[in-house]
């Protein structure tokens, strides 16, 4: 069904998009709003006075205020960071800090959330990648990892890059809880697809770039650290913003390493204000849409996809419960590199991962070009 209010959204935010962007997994296009933004900002930098002093702590405030909205949590407790593999350092620093142990993720996870942890190896941690269960996470395996008194944390991705499989992580969560085991999530995959409100799952430490669903600039991104952790750990990079009176420029007495008690206390010194400023206007627009109309768009689109995937016989990847999904949808085509130069060459982009083909269609797909890429993807089934 189409929705009104995303197509009205779609008219005015990306008037004339080229392509049809089924690859919102790899990066997500930016809407109009944003790119003014960013740019108006960048231009008035070259101005005298183009930018007032208070203008660029307010867009950082902006963009802390908009991802914790996002989550459902409290500014304080948001640290802007630039990419997801800096904010699941913060989730590394505080295992590191606790004795020796073992470390579990998951076979299938996206390298930013392994390499970091199989580097703790030499400080005396064991690093278990668990199996696969057929293509998605053993989920029954990593919960009971989680209850084991060895286990000192697990780190996955609420949403699986390649096979777009979604995580329980409420369940996970709780045996997390159960067994005493910090819980790190890199959510890339899955914020602005699904609701994800980490304080009630039982989250410790989640990680995001803005680049993808939340249709920011690249190079901006969020933490969040549960507020009873905050303290326990000096940030893994020392800033001179995240200490306190940081970001006075009048003295530079003293020195004191006094770290700040919020969110800012992770942050990496001076960020790129204008891609932070973009990320706050993307967020606050798709907040203002709401992401269960996202969500119930995608779901809609995922339905006229499987729906041709059972008739010409095709599999599509990990279960088929639309609660295991979120905005990912992979299939298990004979040639999903054909599949792809296909689609490409009828101005359509989609990912080959894990030699599937992924589409991840976002607000700015519609119902007509979900048909455009079936229509090619017929000739391919067809012809194979
Ligand atoms: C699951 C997942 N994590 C992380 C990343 C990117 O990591 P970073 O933001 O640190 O570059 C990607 C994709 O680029 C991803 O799919």
């Amino acid at each position: 069904m189409t929705d009104p209010v995303l197509d009205a959204f779609r008219r005015r935010e990306y008037p004339d998009v080229p392509e049809v962007h089924f690859d919102s997994a790899s990066y997500g296009l930016i809407p109009r709003v944003t790119v003014e933004a960013v740019t108006s900002l960048t231009a008035r930098r070259n101005r005298p006075g183009g930018i007032p002093d208070p203008e660029p702590g307010a867009a950082l405030r902006r963009a802390r205020g908009a991802a914790a909205r996002l989550l459902g949590a409290d500014p304080a407790e948001i640290s802007l960071v630039p990419n997801t593999t800096f904010g699941l350092h913060i989730g590394v620093a505080l295992v590191a800090a606790g004795p020796p142990g073992v470390v579990v993720v998951s076979q299938g996870e996206f390298p930013a959330n392994v390499l970091p942890w199989l580097a703790l190896r030499d400080r005396g941690f064991e690093v278990r990648v668990v199996p696969l269960a057929g293509d998605v996470p053993d989920e029954a395996r990593l919960m009971r990892e989680a209850r084991s008194e060895e286990v000192r944390a697990v780190s996955v991705s609420a949403v699986q890059y390649a096979s777009g499989f979604r995580v329980d992580l409420g369940r996970l969560g709780r045996a997390c809880g159960e067994g005493g085991t910090l819980l790190v999530v890199d959510a890339i995959q899955a914020l602005g697809t699904v609701p994800l409100r980490p304080a009630e799952l039982g989250v410790d430490v989640l990680a995001t770039g803005a680049q993808k669903w939340l249709l920011g600039p690249w190079g901006a991104g969020f933490a969040w650290v549960a507020p009873r952790h905050r303290t326990r750990i000096p940030p893994p990079v020392v800033s001179w913003l995240s200490v306190e009176g940081g970001g006075g420029y009048s003295t530079r007495d003293g020195y004191a390493l006094e770290f700040l008690g919020d969110g800012r206390r992770f942050e990496p010194a001076t960020l790129g204000v204008q891609d932070y400023l973009g990320m706050a206007e993307s967020l606050e627009a798709l907040l203002d849409l709401g992401v269960d109309r996202i969500r119930a768009h995608q779901q809609s689109l995922q339905g006229r996809v499987s729906a041709w995937a059972r008739g010409r016989g095709v599999k599509i990847v990990g279960p088929s419960h639309p609660d295991a999904r979120a905005g990912i949808l992979s299939l298990a085509l004979e040639d999903a590199p054909g599949a792809q130069r296909a689609l490409a060459g009828a101005g359509i982009r989609a990912a080959v991962r894990e030699g599937w083909l992924r589409l991840a269609p976002h607000l700015y797909v519609g119902e007509g070009e979900v048909e455009r890429a079936l229509a090619v993807l017929d000739g391919v089934v067809s012809g194979s």
